[in-house]
């Protein structure tokens, strides 16, 4: 049996770091797992311009613990009137890695999202010619469509579409959750890549409902049936170059996830790699980890693979009920539990 694993650097191809406390109380579990990671910018008011990313930048990197090696990859938030020119400005000079697209009230701050994708027609088309990634929360919003049918519906009306009339454009399908979404994203070119999280390939709907509602195990897009949750775990270790680490790690203090209108987001950073490895070797793949966590993700955004490596060893680790930091109390995804991994170095 294998006690120990060392793979190359991985980094986090989606991550939510917040602002102001909570950034501080977060970030470092990021950046002890992590060299690099795609920073969401759904904040209040959302990232939208070269200068805002800037200082959201050197916010995160201030709130860095002392000689951390880690870098944040900043993105942009599209809305109806993003700037074609000024997204392009801000990928030249190596400020946006990406843009993403929130339909207009698909899940946290995203009220400023798009309403229509074809209001960023010209943006698409900077887009596909400097090869920026766009970066895809894929929901649809319409109140008449099922919850659980969200993910598969806005493949068929709008990602089928945009694929179609922008054949060049990058784009990466986020934090997946059903066989829809996997098989769309096997059938296409090698321009389409999707993210993974932790949660979607350990729990299943059930999870929500387990005893009473499970706030901790509500995020967007939800859980689906096991059959989604098989399909993207197969994915996820299969060793496609199309599939790669994107937590989704999305803290809310406690107090507005319990609550008679929680908000979605499961905080995993703190165990991220350990949590994922856990399912790599029980389907028995440990040999395709580094490649999801370390080595897709960048070489399809194009950038360098990282030096160095971590090591993880064969050891029970027994997650907190609560985090809590600088005044904050966080329950991570796993709480309670024991994992048989651990981080060392
Ligand atoms: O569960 C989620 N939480 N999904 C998202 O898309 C946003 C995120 C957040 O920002 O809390
Ligand atoms: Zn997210």
């Amino acid at each position: 049996m294998t006690d120990q694993i060392t793979i190359r650097r991985p980094d986090d191809w989606h991550v939510h770091l917040r602002d102001g406390d909570m950034l501080n109380a977060v970030v470092h579990h990021t950046a002890c797992q992590f060299a690099r990671a795609i920073v969401m910018p759904n904040l209040t008011p959302p990232v939208i311009s070269v200068d805002a990313a800037l200082a959201y930048r050197d916010r995160i990197v201030a709130a860095l613990p002392a000689g951390t090696d880690f870098t944040p990859l900043m993105v942009c938030y599209l809305t109806d009137d993003a700037d074609p020119m000024e997204i392009a400005r801000g990928y030249a000079q190596g400020v946006f890695a990406a843009c993403k697209l929130y339909p207009a009230h698909a899940t946290t701050n995203s009220a400023h999202g798009v309403t229509d994708i074809r209001r960023l027609s010209s943006l698409l088309d900077t887009m596909q010619q400097i090869g920026m990634p766009l970066l895809i929360h894929g929901e649809v919003t319409d109140r008449d469509v099922d919850i659980f049918d969200r993910e598969a519906v806005f493949i068929d009306r709008i990602l089928t579409p945009l694929v179609r009339d922008y054949p060049a454009l990058k784009i990466v399908l986020e934090h997946i959750t059903t066989a829809e979404a996997v098989d769309f994203v096997e059938a296409s070119g090698p321009l389409i890549g999707a993210t993974i999280t932790p949660q979607h390939v350990i729990i299943n709907r059930n999870a929500i409902f387990d005893g009473g509602i499970r706030p901790h195990a509500y995020c967007l897009p939800v859980a689906k049936r096991e059959q989604h949750r098989l399909a993207v775990r197969k994915a996820a270790v299969s060793g496609s170059p199309k599939f790669f680490l994107g937590t989704d790690s999305a803290p809310h203090a406690i107090g507005r996830k319990e609550s008679a209108c929680g908000c979605a987001g499961i905080f995993n950073a703190p165990f991220a790699l350990e949590s994922y490895l856990q399912v790599f070797e029980e389907e028995g793949a440990l040999a395709n980890f580094e490649g999801f966590a370390s080595e897709h993700g960048p070489n399809f955004y194009g950038l360098r693979l990282n030096d160095g490596t971590v090591t993880l060893s064969r050891e029970d680790v027994v997650v907190p009920d609560a985090l809590t930091e600088g005044g904050i109390s966080l329950v991570p995804f796993h709480a309670g539990e024991t994992l048989r991994w651990r981080l060392v170095d």
